[in-house]
């Protein structure tokens, strides 16, 4: 594995790459989770953002296990999208708006979040299951599911009664 060459030849490589962006962007969402869960007036959404911020340092945990037992580096690397995505979202709640419509609108942003997490946890755990780092599969795999889960949760409020109330 060329871990710290510019070059990306074998799919480790790309495996590495890919986890590194992981980290950054789960780094990020560490930072701004709480920001969100003091924005969101409806309290069960609040609570799903509170739960989905210690969920998100665990996911943190689970990728530098992963890094120290494949030897890699997960730091040096910013996830570009997830930067625009928090950006996106801070303009959100900066904007003047009902608190029902911010409670929308929050959850349009943190399920944007969640869809791109879901789309690069579910590529990084196929690379390893194809490059046979079994326990580094299952970390992954835990965490998808979180994501997953996240993001019913969230579907499930938006159409339970928070999109009706900002109508
Ligand atoms: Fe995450
Ligand atoms: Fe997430």
């Amino acid at each position: 594995m060329s871990l710290f060459a510019g070059k990306l030849n074998t799919l480790d490589d790309l495996f590495a790459e890919q986890l590194k962006d992981l980290y950054s962007a789960e780094n990020q969402l560490v930072k701004a989770l709480p920001d969100m869960a003091s924005e969101a007036r409806d309290p069960r959404l609040k609570q799903a953002f509170q739960l989905h911020l210690q969920e998100t340092q665990d996911q943190v945990s689970r990728l530098e296990q992963i890094g120290r037992s494949l030897s890699i580096d997960l730091g040096g690397h910013t996830c570009k999208a997830m930067q625009g995505l928090v950006a996106e979202g801070k303009q959100t709640i900066g904007e003047d708006a009902t608190d029902e419509v911010k409670d929308a609108a929050l959850i349009a942003a943190a399920q944007r979040v969640e869809h791109y997490e879901i789309s690069g946890y579910g590529t990084a755990r196929h690379y390893a299951e194809r490059l046979g780092h079994a326990e580094a599969a299952a970390l992954l795999s835990q965490t998808l599911q979180e994501e997953q889960l996240t993001d019913t949760k969230l579907n499930d409020l938006a159409k339970g009664y928070i999109n009706q109330r900002a109508m």
